[in-house]
């Protein structure tokens, strides 16, 4: 079997996925923008060959040159994959030009625009947030009658809660209209109150074979708007508690609903003080943040590898099982400095919990502090894992409130 893998090196988790097509024993080759030679070796390692495409954007063109690379060499490949989202939609056009099974341009659509996808859902009988699409001022209001306050305005197809406003009343929502003048289309959504979750998942041969659902801490948006904010991310071991439970019956009728197959599904949802799950957005993709990394560490187990083997063979052979609660917890520099000058309260909180904090990977003093608007890593993260949720909150907190990495 052979794999064509879309952007194999970049950003974050891809190589770790390459390597883990590799190591299921199919031959991977890869297409992506970034130059062989600044790829991590042990990716370039795992290829069988890499063609490079510099304008990797330009769907048509990068088929063109994909379907000749392969033709020139007398060679097919049997499936194509992505984990990125932007090329989501590029994935389903090289599978169609191909010939190849999986996901369709079709599908990726409804996987992609946000206005699409909560239409499909609704045909399905499935709770989204009341939504409008809208491409101009006009239209935004218009959206709004209908939609009523407060609302939500965000990009049609966003990513990382760039550019998405909340708005109480129509002088809020003026400004808002400023902010996004930019940006050609918008979904206009109904507000939905309550605590916001992933449910995340590994599917194979039309199964789902791995589920998780992480509980953001703060919501995203605040940690997008209150640079303050160290966002932490619990994923939970029991899947059948009160909380993730109504998410994870929406999450199954979700994926049914856009006919997903195999690969890796990243959804986020709402639970409503009166505990309905309402849908957020999903991806046809791996989550970021991490989040595969705690759900590494949840169940001792490596996903990486096991979403190669699901989309390839439609199994996931390693023990499933969920020993711990895993909270990430994200630090940002305090301080208006450009790097970091000390780390305060980490010491005595690793004295008293170091056997449940596997990873500490925290900017070092004398570097230069990060851009949190661009890395959700911001300037470290911490893992926590305890089999208890109180525990692992209890912890997780502490390190969120008490470890100061200081830019003086
Ligand atoms: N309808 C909504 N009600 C409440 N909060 C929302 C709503 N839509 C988006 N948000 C907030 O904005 C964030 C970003 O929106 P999302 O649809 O997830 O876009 P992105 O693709 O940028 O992640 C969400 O994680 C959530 O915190
Ligand atoms: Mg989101």
């Amino acid at each position: 079997m052979r794999v064509l893998m879309i952007s194999p090196g970049f950003p974050d988790d891809m190589p770790n996925f390459t390597k883990g097509l590799a190591e299921t024993g199919v031959e991977v080759v890869g297409v992506g923008d970034q130059p062989e030679f600044s790829m991590d070796p042990r990716v370039a390692a795992s290829m069988l060959a890499y063609l490079y495409v510099p304008d990797l954007w330009n769907e048509d063109s990068t088929a063109d040159q994909v379907e000749y690379w392969l033709a020139s060499h007398g060679a097919s490949v049997d499936r194509v994959e992505c984990l990125w989202e932007p090329g989501v939609v590029l994935a389903a056009k090289l599978r169609q030009r191909l010939g190849v099974e999986g996901l369709s341009v079709e599908q990726a659509v409804a996987f992609r625009d946000k206005e699409t996808m909560k239409r499909t859902l609704d045909a399905a009988g499935i709770r989204t947030p009341h939504h409008y699409r809208a491409r101009s001022e006009h239209e935004v209001f218009e959206a709004a009658e209908r939609v009523g306050f407060p609302l939500v305005v965000k990009p049609i197809a966003g990513a990382g809660s760039s550019d998405t406003y909340t708005a109480v009343d129509e002088s809020e929502l003026t400004d808002v209209v400023e902010m996004v003048r930019h940006v050609s289309e918008l979904s206009v959504e109904e507000f939905i109150e309550g605590e916001e979750f992933t449910y995340d998942t590994v599917s194979g041969g039309g199964e789902v074979l791995y589920e998780n659902v992480t509980w953001y801490r703060p919501k995203p948006l605040v940690t997008r708007l209150n640079p303050w904010v160290s966002q932490t991310a619990i994923s939970l071991r029991d899947l059948e508690a009160g909380q993730p439970a109504p998410g994870v019956e929406l999450g199954r009728k979700v994926l049914k609903a856009l006919g997903y197959e195999a690969g890796f599904a990243h959804m986020e949802w709402f639970l409503t003080p009166t505990g309905e799950a309402v849908f957020g957005e999903i991806g046809a993709r791996s989550p970021g943040g991490r989040l595969t990394h705690a759900m590494n560490f949840s169940s001792d187990i490596d996903l990486f590898r096991g979403w190669a083997e699901a989309v390839t063979f439609g199994r996931l052979s390693q023990d499933k099982t969920k020993h711990y609660n895993t909270a990430l917890v994200f630090k940002r520099a305090s301080g208006g400095g450009s790097h970091i000058t000390h780390i305060e309260g980490l010491e005595p909180l690793l004295a008293a919990y170091s056997e449940h904090v596997p990873v500490v990977d925290l900017v070092r003093v004398g570097e230069r502090r990060r851009d949190w608007r661009k890395v959700v890593t911001g300037d470290g993260w911490i893992v926590v894992r305890h089999p208890d949720l109180a525990t692992t909150m209890e912890i997780a907190d502490r390190l969120a409130s008490e470890v100061r990495v200081v830019a003086g």
